[in-house]
């Protein structure tokens, strides 16, 4: 049997630290909300740098920790909902500050899920293709799209990166996954980028491009608390395995009501659930990765261990991989 296995991790992120009090100073919100709604305390916002910039540092050091060049790499695949172009993509614009001159890169536009999609699709296609190792990375410069007037929103996002390096490997590695999307619930609840189509043959009718995020936080609220528990069980029910064989669930880090939620209705403590998100906010497809490359510098991953990554957000999507480290 063939499987993907990660072998290494990286991540990036701004050294620029936004506090909560720090935010205060600019719309009206103290940190006692920021932190008892939310459980964030601070976040990284770029100074300029794009996501194409964070994405490339994130993939070296993840390249790097695998003991590889960037010309391995065979697939590069980059998840964003930022990216710094309509075109050429992210990925392609990381292939080329990076070098990763033999691989074939494309963007992913699954929001908050983005990281477990494009983990997914690169497992599928180095299992069905001839590919041996794939550079996949979740970033976000989420700052240029925050309308840093709407206190609801601007306090809940950060700009990072995070990465893994996946290689083809008879070892057991990705073992499970499951995608999901209901465009039905998309339009009304999370947008951002919405640009009017504007030619010569149309009139004006005075409708505005609108690229800031725009979000109904209660109704994703109660979107992530059914999707968390529902993608889990899923995806291992696929594996066949329990949930008591999991070590950690890395969730994607938007809201720790949320993943205490998630975790109540799956019947488990809150620490199964790996949480950084007090320190960098919703970076969405970054949050991931970027919670992963933190517990496996920690050395809290050992070889063997099973982990079940879970995302969900704009589009709506959700999705799961169940892997052994
Ligand atoms: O990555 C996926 C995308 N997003 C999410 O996962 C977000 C999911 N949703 C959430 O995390 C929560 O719904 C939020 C954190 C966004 C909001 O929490 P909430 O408990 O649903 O608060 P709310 O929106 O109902 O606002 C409650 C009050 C309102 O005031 P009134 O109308 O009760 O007087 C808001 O105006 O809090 C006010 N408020 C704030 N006050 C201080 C909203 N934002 C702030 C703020 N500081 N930053």
């Amino acid at each position: 049997m063939v499987y993907t296995k990660i072998i290494s991790t990286g991540s990036y992120a701004p050294n620029n630290i936004v506090t909560n009090d720090d935010l205060s100073k600019i719309v009206e919100t103290d940190d006692q909300w920021i932190s008892s709604r939310t459980g964030i305390r601070e976040r990284r916002i770029s100074l300029g740098e794009n996501t194409s910039a964070l994405a490339a540092k994130a993939g070296l050091d993840a390249i790097n920790n695998a003991g590889l060049t960037p010309m391995d790499i065979d697939l590069l695949i980059v998840a964003t909902t930022t990216p710094d172009m309509f075109t050429p993509s992210t990925a392609c614009i990381v292939q080329d500050i990076i070098g990763a001159k033999k691989a074939y890169a494309f963007d992913v536009s699954a929001a908050c899920s983005g990281f477990i999609y494009a983990l997914s699709v690169a497992d599928k296609i180095m299992r069905a293709g001839e590919e041996v190792n794939a550079l996949v990375i979740g970033a976000e410069t989420l700052s240029r799209i925050v309308n840093w007037n709407d206190r609801g929103t601007c306090v809940l996002f950060g700009d990072g990166a995070g990465a893994v390096v996946l290689k083809k490997s008879e070892e057991k590695g990705i073992i499970s996954s499951v995608l999901g999307s209901d465009g039905t619930l998309g339009r009304s609840s999370l947008t951002s980028g919405e640009f009017v189509p504007k030619n010569p043959y149309i009139e004006n009718d005075n409708k505005e491009d609108d690229i800031y995020i725009n979000m109904d936080g209660k109704e994703i609220f109660r979107f992530a608390v059914n999707k968390i528990p529902q993608a889990v069980n899923e995806v291992l029910a696929k594996a066949e395995t329990s949930l008591d064989e999991v070590k950690l669930i890395f969730p994607h880090q938007a809201n720790l009501r949320i993943v205490d939620a998630a975790a109540k209705k799956l019947d488990l403590p809150k620490e199964k659930f790996y949480v950084n998100l007090n320190k960098y906010g919703n970076t969405s497809a970054a949050s991931i990765p970027l919670a992963l490359d933190e517990a496996n510098k920690n050395g809290l991953l050992q070889q063997g261990d099973k982990l079940v990554l879970v995302g969900f957000g704009g589009g709506l999507t959700w999705g799961s991989v169940f892997l052994q480290w």
